[in-house]
C-alpha cells in the first residue's frame, strides 16, 4: 500500500494512489481490549496486499469480493479504503459486526477514508455467488474450515480465487488436506512475518448436500444437538457442558421451585448449540428459555437444535454480545458455561465479560449456575459480582456453582 497501482477492467473508480491504511486505529469495542490483544495482525496485511494486486490484475470489481473472518475491519476497511465498493463480508461474531461498524464510520469520518459501501451477509449463498476473490482468516477449527470451503466451492464463480491466510504457530496441513477435497489447486506460499497465505483455485464438484448442520442424539441427558462447523464442540456435549447438565438433573426440584417465580425467566448465557437451554427447557416444560451467544454459528446451531428437541416455541435464540439487550434486572437463572479463549489466545477477560452480563441482567434473588475450569478464579469474580457464591459440584477438572444476585 501507500503507491501508485494500475488497475485493470473496471479500475477507473479506484485507479490513483492506494492510501496508507492506518491499521493502528482499529478498535476491538465493544470485544474486549487489553494492551496484548491487537485488532489485525500481519495475516490481515499480507492479505489485502495480495488481494489488490489480485484485483488489479484480473480486473475483479468490489462487488465481486467476499470477506470471510475479518475480526475487526482489518480486511474490509482497507479495501473499501482502497475504492473497491460493494465488497461482501461475513463475520460470525457479533462484537466483530459491531467493531467493523464502529471503525468504518470513525474512520471514514476522521480519516477522511470514505470507508461506506460494503455489505455484511450471512454465511450463505447470497455471500459468495458469483465471487472470484475470496479473502478469507483461517478460522481455528477444521469444522469450521470445512463449512467455509464448502460454501465457496458450492456458490462462487468458477475462477474463483480464495486467498486464505493464517498465523504459521496455528497452520496444520489437515487445513490444507480440507482445502484440497473442495479446490482442485491448493498452494501455501512462503511465509512472510509469521503469517502464511495459501492459494486455492479450481472449485470442485460438491455433494448436493451441504456438511453442516451436523446432528446427534444423546440419549443420557434425552436431547438431540445440532452443530455448524463454528459451533464450540461441534455436536458433541463438552465435558464441561455435562458437569453442569449432571448438577441440573440432579437438582431438578430446586429449578422447578425457583420456576414457580412470577414471570420465571432463564437465559443459556453463551449458548454454543444450545445443550444448556435446551435441558432446561426439556426439564421445566412452562418455562420461558433465552439462549443467546455472540457467535452466529452458534445461534444458528442452537435453533436448530431447538427445532429438533421440540422446543423452538419456548426458547428464544439470540445473537447478541453478552446478553446486551437484556434488559438489566429482568432474569431469575442464568445458566453459564464461559470460554476462556478470546479467538487464538486464553483470557480470562472472556469468562468475565460474561460473568459480569449474568450480574446485571439477574434480578436480586436470582442465581446463576456456573461451570468452569477449576484452576481458574472464577468463584472469587462470581462473588464480587454478584453474590454469594457456593459450591455444587466439583470433579477433578471442573468446579460447579451457584451465586444468589444480592
Ligand atoms: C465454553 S462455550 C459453552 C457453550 C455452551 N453453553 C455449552 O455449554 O456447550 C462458551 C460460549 O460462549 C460464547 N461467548 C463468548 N463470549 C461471548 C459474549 N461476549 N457474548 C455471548 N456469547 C459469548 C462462545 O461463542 C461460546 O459458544
Amino acid at each position: 500500500m501507500g503507491t501508485t497501482r494500475k488497475w485493470g477492467r473496471g479500475g477507473a473508480a479506484y485507479a490513483g494512489r492506494v492510501p496508507e491504511f492506518p491499521y493502528a486505529r482499529l478498535r476491538r469495542f465493544p470485544d474486549v481490549e487489553a494492551p496484548n490483544l491487537q485488532a489485525w495482525d500481519a495475516t490481515d496485511e499480507l492479505l489485502v496486499a495480495r488481494a489488490l494486486t489480485v484485483a488489479a490484475e484480473h480486473g475483479i470489481d468490489g462487488s465481486e469480493i467476499a470477506v470471510i473472518g475479518d475480526g475487526y475491519g482489518a480486511l474490509t476497511l482497507p479495501l473499501a479504503a482502497a475504492g473497491l465498493a460493494g465488497v461482501r463480508v461475513h463475520q460470525d461474531l457479533v462484537t466483530g459486526r459491531r467493531a467493523l461498524a464502529r471503525n468504518a464510520a470513525e474512520l471514514g469520518v476522521t480519516a477522511g477514508l470514505g470507508v461506506t459501501g460494503f455489505a455484511e451477509h450471512e454465511l450463505d449463498t447470497e455471500l459468495l455467488r458469483g465471487a472470484r476473490l475470496v479473502l478469507l482468516q483461517l478460522p481455528k477449527g477444521l469444522a469450521e474450515l470445512e463449512e467455509i470451503a464448502d460454501a465457496i466451492a458450492r456458490a462462487a464463480a468458477p475462477d474463483v480465487l480464495l486467498l486464505a491466510g493464517g498465523r504459521v504457530k496455528h497452520m496444520t496441513l489437515a487445513q490444507n488436506d480440507l482445502l484440497g477435497a473442495r479446490f482442485g489447486q491448493v498452494q501455501p506460499q512462503r511465509a512472510e512475518r509469521k503469517s502464511r497465505l495459501i492459494v486455492a483455485t479450481d472449485p470442485l464438484p460438491v455433494p448436493q448436500d451441504p456438511p453442516f448442520p451436523v446432528s446427534t442424539a444423546h440419549p443420557e441427558y434425552g436431547l438431540t444437538l445440532c452443530a455448524h462447523g463454528g459451533a464450540f464442540a461441534g455436536d458433541r456435549i463438552d465435558i464441561g457442558t455435562r458437569v453442569l447438565l449432571d448438577v441440573l438433573r440432579d437438582r431438578a426440584a430446586e429449578l422447578v421451585a425457583l420456576s414457580r417465580r412470577d414471570g420465571f425467566t432463564a437465559v443459556d448465557l453463551g449458548c454454543g448449540t444450545g445443550a444448556l437451554a435446551a435441558a432446561l427447557a426439556l426439564a421445566i416444560p412452562d418455562a420461558r428459555v433465552i439462549a443467546t451467544d455472540r457467535s452466529a454459528a452458534a445461534v444458528r446451531s442452537a435453533r436448530a437444535t431447538m427445532v429438533a428437541n421440540g422446543i423452538a416455541d419456548r426458547v428464544t435464540v439470540m445473537l447478541d454480545d453478552a446478553g446486551s439487550e437484556i434488559p438489566d434486572g429482568s432474569v431469575d437463572l442464568v445458566l453459564l458455561n464461559p470460554p476462556f479463549h478470546l479467538g487464538a489466545s486464553v483470557h480470562e477477560g472472556a469468562g468475565r465479560r460474561l460473568i459480569d452480563a449474568a450480574a446485571r441482567i439477574l434480578r436480586p434473588g436470582g442465581e446463576v449456575w456456573t461451570v468452569f475450569n477449576s484452576h481458574l478464579d472464577h468463584r472469587r469474580a462470581l462473588a464480587a459480582a454478584v453474590g454469594v457464591t457456593e459450591q455444587l459440584a466439583r470433579t477433578p477438572k471442573f468446579t460447579v456453582t451457584r451465586s444468589v444476585r444480592r
